[in-house]
């Protein structure tokens, strides 16, 4: 990890020609030269929405004017249950009508509805323009504005449509985060977690140490948990950026996690939520597979619930969570795969899990 100066660190995303940087400190929105070398012709095309805008905008705007920088924007309705195919017709209209061009950058400035959504305008407007994500939620932070995963939902299933298609810069103003509500902040932990469970078992003891001062929002705290979440992620991108493996186990709890959100109604649950009682979910599965025991399952549940975050699932009923989860991206040959942990702090892939334990733990983790 390179630190550039105090208050900014930089890490790479290392995918060869299109390898980009993430930096990640305090007030980097007013850094206008981390921006200026990614927008040659003077104008960019900036997405963001309707609680967004009025915290962010016009200081980005004001940033990029300084540099002679002009901007487009779109400013979309808030929301996951808009992260579909009319919102994204919309970016595609503002883009047409103001004749954004194959050198305007798109930038995303908000939380992963508009990362996912701006990232996939970006890889299909003109059939690709430069794309540049500013994330400011501790969830975009983290994880979904690093990796060229973009998308929307669709009716039948959450991100079903989109494109890998990775951005030149990520640019992580943690300050941002001072007006995240808390509950986004606790979501956003649910894929912090994640990362410690899957494969940085030292993390994971760190973030148990440090969760009080992250729920605080002490800053160096947060700045080290997101800078050692986008190494990881940055790791499992490098090696595997289209999801033919490795990368598959950054989904630990979203099988689950999809299904209670799609199964609920769009933005009824945080996808974060959803994640971390699937998370307990794919717990409970491992330890009725043998692989890790109930005193791993209580430590993991300890962990969510101390960042505020729900560690039981709602009640769908066993057969709509298999019909949802069955639509599932990492479904092969029509048989569900799973992420689950064959001890704390190492994930694995598992397409053979009894339907008889899938039932047991459906039922012991709902509450109706
Ligand atoms: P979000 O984008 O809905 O943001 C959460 C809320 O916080 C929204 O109301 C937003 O307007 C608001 N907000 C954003 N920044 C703020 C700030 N600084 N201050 C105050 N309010 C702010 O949700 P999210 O948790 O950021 O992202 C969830 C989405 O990310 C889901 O759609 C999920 O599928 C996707 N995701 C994608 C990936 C990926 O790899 N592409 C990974 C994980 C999640
Ligand atoms: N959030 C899962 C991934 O980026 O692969």
């Amino acid at each position: 990890m390179k630190v550039d100066r105090e208050i900014m660190q930089t890490l790479s995303v290392g995918l060869g020609e299109r390898s980009y940087p993430i930096h990640i400190g305090n007030g980097l929105l007013d850094r206008a030269e981390l921006l200026q070398a990614h927008v040659p012709r003077k104008r960019v095309a900036i997405v963001t929405n309707t609680t967004v805008a009025p915290l962010y905008l016009a200081r980005l705007q004001h940033t990029l004017q300084a540099v002679g920088v002009s901007s487009v924007t779109v400013i979309l309705l808030d929301g996951e249950e808009y992260k579909n195919a009319d919102t994204l017709n919309m970016i595609y209209d503002a883009l047409l009508k103001n004749r954004c061009e194959r050198s305007t950058p798109l930038i995303a400035l908000g939380g992963g509805v508009i990362g996912d959504m701006t990232g996939f305008a970006a890889a299909t407007y003109l059939r690709g323009v430069p794309f540049i994500q500013i994330p400011t939620t501790l969830l975009a932070q983290v994880d979904s504005s690093v990796g060229g995963k973009t998308g929307i939902n669709h009716p039948l299933g959450k991100n079903m449509i989109g494109a890998f298609y990775q951005p030149q810069l990520v640019l992580a103003d943690t300050a941002t985060l001072n007006t995240l509500p808390d509950n986004e902040l606790a979501a956003g932990m649910a894929e912090v977690i994640k990362y410690g469970l899957i494969r940085d078992l030292p993390f994971l003891e760190w973030l148990e140490q440090n969760m009080d001062k992250l729920l605080a929002r002490d800053t160096a705290a947060l700045q080290y948990a997101i800078a050692r979440s986008c190494r990881n992620k940055a790791d499992v991108v490098a090696a595997d950026e289209r999801e033919s493996g490795e990368r598959a186990l950054l989904n630990l709890g979203h099988t689950f996690g999809h299904a209670i959100e799609s199964g609920m109604g769009y933005g009824v649950w945080l996808h974060g939520e959803g994640v971390a009682a699937g998370t307990i979910m794919a717990a409970d599965l491992s330890q009725r597979l043998g692989w890790i025991d109930a005193q791993d399952v209580a430590r993991i549940r300890k962990l969510f619930e101390r960042a505020g975050l729900p560690v039981v699932a709602p009640d769908l009923g066993a057969d709509k969570y298999l019909e949802l989860m069955g639509l599932d991206k990492k479904v092969e040959g029509g048989k569900m795969r799973f992420v689950l942990l064959r001890q704390v702090g190492r994930a694995v892939v598992y397409g053979d899990v009894p339907p008889a334990l899938l039932q047991q733990t459906l039922q012991a983790c709902v509450h109706g």
